[in-house]
């Protein structure tokens, strides 16, 4: 009887078909739903449930992550430490979803021309990162990564108008920005440059670990 069953299916391509989808998105719920729930996933924490000192991007930083995508630095750039020894070592703890509650998108990119920049907060100067963006080459002579000198220019006024919307919009996902960081944003980005909203933005990045390493 069971023998004839299994024949039925595998003999029907529909019956298959449907059979497989069936099986197919039981299993993928069974994966996928519980992250909405897991606090590990939802909440600034680490596995064992410490708190992790993220906070949501102020406002030159939100900047700087929006140039960082614009230039298309994910494109050579992960930020996504895996959890195997040659990893940890050359970039430090690995990388957990709590980490990333206030990035959307996330910037785990898919490729490393360079190296992962999930931990480069604070390795580097600033004075550093701003002579490796006018043209790599000074710092690093072996360096194949492109140069970024026309990041020397101010925030544009459109990105500075912008700035308040943003907020708001990503508060309604749940980023508790206050009205008065809301209200000072705009002054945050006058007078400042392209690459000091890049840079404030590298140098944040990955610091919420920190106390756990
Ligand atoms: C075409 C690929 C490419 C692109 C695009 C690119 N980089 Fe790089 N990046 C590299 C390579 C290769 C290195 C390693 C050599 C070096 O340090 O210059 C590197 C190194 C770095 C480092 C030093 C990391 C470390 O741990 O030593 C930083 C910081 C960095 N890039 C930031 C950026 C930023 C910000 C952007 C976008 C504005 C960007 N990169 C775009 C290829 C790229």
């Amino acid at each position: 009887m069971a023998n004839s069953k299994h024949e039925l299916i595998e003999r029907s391509v529909t019956l298959l078909i449907v059979a497989t989808l069936l099986v197919v998105s039981v299993g993928g719920l069974v994966e996928i739903v519980p992250l909405f729930f897991q606090h590990s996933t939802t909440k600034p924490i680490d596995r064992q449930g410490n708190p992790l000192d993220v906070k949501p991007y102020d406002a030159l930083r939100l900047t700087g992550r929006d140039i960082y995508i614009r230039e298309g630095c994910y494109n050579c750039h992960s930020q996504m430490i895996r959890p195997f020894r040659a990893e940890t070592e050359r970039y430090g703890h690995y990388s957990v979803a709590g980490e990333y509650i206030y990035d959307r998108p996330f910037q785990w990119g898919s490729k490393r021309t360079g190296p992962d920049l999930h931990r480069v907060g604070g390795r580097y100067s600033d004075t550093w990162h701003i002579a490796h963006l006018r043209n790599p080459r000074d710092v690093v002579p072996e360096s194949n990564m492109p140069a970024f000198p026309w990041l020397d220019r101010p925030i544009s006024q459109r990105d500075i108008n912008a700035i308040q919307g943003k907020m708001k919009a990503l508060r309604t996902l749940g980023h508790p920005y206050t009205d008065e960081e809301i209200a000072q944003a705009p002054a945050m980005l006058e007078g400042k440059t392209e690459m000091e909203a890049l840079v404030a933005y590298l140098q944040g990045l990955g610091r919420a670990l920190s106390n756990f390493q």
